[in-house]
């Protein structure tokens, strides 16, 4: 165990857990649980920044929390709770919102692309989603945190909000500027429609993504309909260039199969893509179904799930007030 490292990352309880999530942050969530003091979080409040029906929220943030347990993260190891349940990421959120600048908060290419083309319509939570996120690794002075791609440019704003607290309050080093570890192969799945979108939750249509819950059946059907390309399968990453959906369907397969791309061409040049297609349902099929199938039986006792928040945000509360007890003394708040 290494004591110096600490390990924060979160997921909104906003819907189907993907294989985007799965691959690009949950397996990784558990890899590090084995070597690392890790803090796992339902990030609740960041759901809340685009509306959510209440019922269907509350049994998100349940479902979420299974997907956790299912994907192999263990509750007495790593501590997993929901973030409204500790209230300093409120308050450490509404600090760093006094320490973050507009020109950062404007350059967040995912605001951009969440709220759309009418912007005034965005709600402001969703402006200042990127200071929360500090917070939340930021309230328990996390170094690592492990993230898909798409987190890279919150992740450079949350250094930069702690190497501006530091500077602006005298006290260097007392946030650590927190290190993203993101996957070296998948770092983004994308759509299977699109390779040019990544893959998520809000997509409209189901066949673009692979659902952690999705029944053979379904990943059978959905490989089979995935884009792919007209031509063999090449046998250098270079010829792939032009062909992002072809890309990331061998990606996928390089990553679940763990080999690596360079050699799954090499055996797979000159076949056409219903090859590549055929071993990636076989294998996603023999990885996700049985995630999916814990995470329906996990639904079956809430009272459980519920349980496992409820103790993993006791211990969380305990590392969040003492830090924020020295954070308040360092601004002057008596
Ligand atoms: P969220 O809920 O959108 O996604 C959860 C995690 O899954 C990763 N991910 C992907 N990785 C690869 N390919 C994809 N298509 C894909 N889609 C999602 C995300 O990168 C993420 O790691 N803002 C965060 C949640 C958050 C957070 C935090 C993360 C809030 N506070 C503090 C880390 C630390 C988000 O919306 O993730």
């Amino acid at each position: 165990m290494n004591n110096k490292k600490l390990v924060f990352s979160g997921v909104q309880p906003t819907g189907n857990l993907h294989l985007g999530n799965y691959l690009g942050a949950l397996k990784n969530f558990v890899l590090l649980q084995k070597e690392s003091k890790c803090i796992y979080c339902v990030v609740d409040l960041h759901a809340i920044t685009v509306f959510q029906k209440p019922e269907t929220l509350r049994s998100n943030i349940l479902e979420t929390t299974a997907g956790f347990i299912a994907s192999g993260l263990d509750p007495v190891k790593s501590i997993i709770f929901n973030q409204s349940s500790v209230s300093g990421h409120a308050e450490l959120a509404w600090i760093f919102s006094c320490v973050s600048r507009l020109g950062w908060l404007n350059r967040m290419t995912q605001f951009k692309d969440k709220a759309g083309s009418d912007k005034e319509k965005a709600s402001v939570g969703l402006y200042i989603y990127p200071n929360l996120m500090a917070a939340d690794i930021l309230l328990y002075k996390a170094t690592h945190v492990p993230v898909g791609a798409d987190q890279k440019q919150h992740l450079e704003l949350s250094r930069d909000i702690a190497q501006k607290f530091n500077k602006d309050f005298n006290c260097a080093g007392f946030f650590p500027l927190p290190e993203p570890l993101i996957p070296k192969n998948v770092s983004r799945v994308m759509s299977l429609r699109d390779g040019t979108k990544k893959m998520s939750k809000t997509e409209e249509s189901d066949y673009s993504r692979i659902n952690l819950k999705d029944s053979a059946d379904d990943i059978e059907k959905k490989i089979k309909k995935a884009k792919s390309d007209s031509s063999v399968i090449p046998d250098n990453i270079k010829s792939l260039e032009n062909k992002p959906e072809a890309f990331n369907l061998l990606s996928i397969y390089s990553e679940v199969s763990k080999i690596n791309l360079d050699k799954v061409l090499k055996e797979m040049s000159g076949k056409d893509y219903s090859y590549v297609k055929k071993n990636l349902t076989d294998l996603l099929i023999s990885e996700i179904c049985p995630v999916g199938k814990e995470i329906k039986k996990l639904m079956g006792d809430k009272t459980h799930l519920e349980n496992i928040l409820q103790k993993g945000s006791e211990k969380a509360r305990i590392i969040a007030e003492e830090n924020l007890k020295n954070i308040r003394e360092k601004i002057g708040l008596i």
